[in-house]
């Protein structure tokens, strides 16, 4: 009995040492990075996900890559992953998508998002959606559509901080405002605001406008806008599917979504039904039904998906900036100087909206000056390669005119302490609130 334990204990140990000494051969012949594999199953997934100031890199990473380097192996979402803090390689990888290299993201975001979503499609189908979208926002419509919605979306939200709501006649917006702002309210001309529900407000409001032409602080709009929210959560979570979770509570939410959308599908079909070669609506979704061959699930998808992408990051964008700038006096004043400037000129030209010229004129604003060349190749916010934000541009010219009239109209500081976190989408967890002083 001994000798054959003794026996099955020495074929065991040399079974381990063999798979061992392959594993090792194996990962030699892959010329793989160090790192590890964490726990069963999980890996090293929690460490990964674990909110940290958005200011750093995280403790994880900073552990991680002090003892392994920039480029480390380990196993997140359940799969086997190379983990890159290196510029260089990350953008190898994304100017070669699709060629070296093919995205995927963890099974969570496609099972939220929808398999037509943009962001998990790859090949043909997402090259397709992808110029859909580019259309939508190419530079004939930022000039002409896009500039004056983004202007009067700003105005809207910055009038709404002395007035109260801007449609303050109407219940539901009042409702809707009461919902989702932490407190606003007027005492000797200083207004406290939460500034996150209002930067996802204006983003929001923007991308709803063009994207369905749903009206800002309808009831529709409100109730699609605070779906949204609880979606968010749950893009980056655990798979899990029952009550209560946050993966569980975003899917009730990606089909209460689909259901506005789908409803402004059927009343949009009516329209072009019932008004046939008449003037069409100028929105995406106009523009899918009447141009494109997507089916009715892909439609859908895409638009759900654009929302999705063109709204939560702009406003944390936008919050973020207004959160730098008010720890740097010497910035703002420069802003301020750039935009009284072009303010003058003008109203020197009688004009009452900001003009495409005086966009361009907002180079302080854009960082155009002052950023040497390795900071702007190692800065990659949008992305890169085949797959670089589709909205980028956008997305420069919301905070490009949301400051402009944030700094003529408005100082501001922080009510209360405030910093951003990695959740690993960046939040701030008291909604960011700041006074501000009309001015
Ligand atoms: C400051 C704001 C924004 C940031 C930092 C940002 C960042 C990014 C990044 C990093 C990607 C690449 C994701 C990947 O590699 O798969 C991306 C993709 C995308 N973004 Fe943005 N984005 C912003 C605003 C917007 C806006 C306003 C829109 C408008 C709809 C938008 C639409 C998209 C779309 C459609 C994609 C997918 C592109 C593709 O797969 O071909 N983004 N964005």
């Amino acid at each position: 009995m001994l000798n054959f334990s003794v026996q099955f204990l020495l074929l065991l140990t040399l079974a381990v040492l063999l798979s061992v000494k392959l594993i090792k051969w194996k990962r030699k012949q892959l010329n793989l990075p160090p790192g590890r594999r964490g726990w069963p199953f999980v890996g090293e997934t929690f460490g990964y996900l674990k909110p940290h100031p958005a200011t750093s890199v995280g403790q994880f990473m900073e552990q991680h890559i002090s003892r392994y380097g920039k480029i480390y192996r380990s196993n997140l979402f359940g799969e086997p992953t190379i983990v890159s803090a290196d510029a260089a390689l990350n953008r190898f990888v994304l100017q070669n998508e699709g060629k070296l290299f093919e995205c995927s993201y963890p099974s969570s975001i496609g099972g939220i998002l929808g398999k037509w979503s943009m962001l998990v499609l790859v090949g043909d189908m997402h090259r397709e959606m992808r110029m859909i979208s580019l259309n939508f926002m190419n530079n004939v419509r930022l000039r002409s559509r896009l500039l004056p919605e983004v202007e009067r979306h700003s105005l809207l939200v910055l009038r709404s901080w002395i007035h109260g709501s801007p449609f303050s006649a109407l219940e539901e917006a009042k409702k809707a405002l009461k919902k989702s702002l932490c407190f606003l309210f007027n005492m000797n001309r200083q207004v406290f605001v939460n500034l996150i529900g209002f930067s996802l407000q204006f983003t929001f409001n923007l991308m709803a406008k063009n994207i369905m032409s749903m009206e800002p602080y309808e009831a529709k709009t409100e109730k699609l806008r605070l779906e949204y929210i609880s979606f968010m959560k749950g893009v980056i979570s655990a798979p899990l599917k029952f009550p209560g979770t946050p993966y569980w509570k975003a899917l009730k939410s990606r089909s209460n979504i689909l259901n506005v959308i789908e409803q402004k599908m059927q009343e949009r079909w009516q329209e072009m039904r019932e008004q046939e070669g008449d003037e069409e609506v100028d929105d995406l979704l106009g523009w899918c039904l009447k141009h494109s061959n997507l089916s009715k699930e892909q439609t859908l998808d895409l638009l759900l998906s654009l929302l999705f992408a063109g709204h939560e990051t702009s406003s944390v964008a936008l919050a973020s900036a207004i959160f730098f700038l008010e720890s740097c006096p010497e910035a703002v004043q420069e802003l301020r100087e750039e935009h009284s400037e072009i303010e003058r000129k003008k109203l020197q030209r009688a004009e009452s909206s900001l003009t495409w010229e005086d966009y361009k004129e907002m180079e302080f604003t854009q960082c155009k000056n002052g950023v040497t060349s390795t900071t702007t190749n190692n800065f990659m916010p949008y992305g890169g390669g085949p797959r670089l934000c589709a909205g980028s541009e956008l997305a420069k010219l919301e905070l490009a005119v949301f400051l402009h009239h944030l700094v003529l109209s408005y100082r501001w500081e922080l009510a209360e302490p405030d910093h951003p976190l990695a959740f690993p989408f960046i939040e701030f967890p008291k909604g960011l609130p700041i006074k501000v002083y009309p001015i």
